[in-house]
């Protein structure tokens, strides 16, 4: 293999990677079991997700600072997880989606840490993480 078939193999590999890795379509879906609690409202208003207000309204959520939703009222943990400077990226949204309480118990450090958020997702976080970054 010349070098440029080599440069062409390896820039497709890495374009493809993401797209194995996680589906939004499948995200879209799955978040159907997070709307009971989670409203998503994009930066121009628009309601995407009409769900509940038990959790904070998720649009814009990737990216955004841990726990800083003005209007919501947030649990002492992870609002001290929030006074760190996190940020939610997808990674972690999938990570805290699977056990919200061992997340937080790992990134405070303490034991007693508790989430507000009593649902823990069985499978399919990375796809729910991957759609949510697309309702900006
Ligand atoms: C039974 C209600 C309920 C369900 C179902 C639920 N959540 Fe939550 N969620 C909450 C509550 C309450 C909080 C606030 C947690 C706290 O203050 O400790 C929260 C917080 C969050 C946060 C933190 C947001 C921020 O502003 O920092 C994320 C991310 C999140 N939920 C994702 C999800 C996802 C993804 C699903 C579906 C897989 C889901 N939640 C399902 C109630 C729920």
């Amino acid at each position: 293999m010349n070098k440029l078939s080599l440069t062409v193999l390896l820039g497709s590999l890495a374009l493809a990677a993401p797209a194995l890795a996680a589906d939004p379509a499948a995200g879209e879906k799955g978040f159907n079991k997070c709307k009971a609690c989670h409203t998503v409202t994009l930066a121009d208003g628009t309601v995407a997700v009409k769900g509940g207000k038990t959790g904070p309204d998720l649009g814009g959520v990737i990216g955004r600072p841990v726990a800083s939703v003005a209007d919501f009222k947030y649990g002492d943990s992870i609002l001290a997880v929030g006074a760190t400077g996190a940020v939610w990226d997808e990674a972690s949204l999938a990570t805290y989606a699977a056990d919200p309480t061992a997340w937080l118990k790992e990134k405070t450090g303490d034991d007693a840490a508790k989430s507000k958020m009593t649902f823990k997702l069985a499978a399919g976080g990375e796809d729910i993480a991957a759609w949510l970054a697309t309702q900006k």
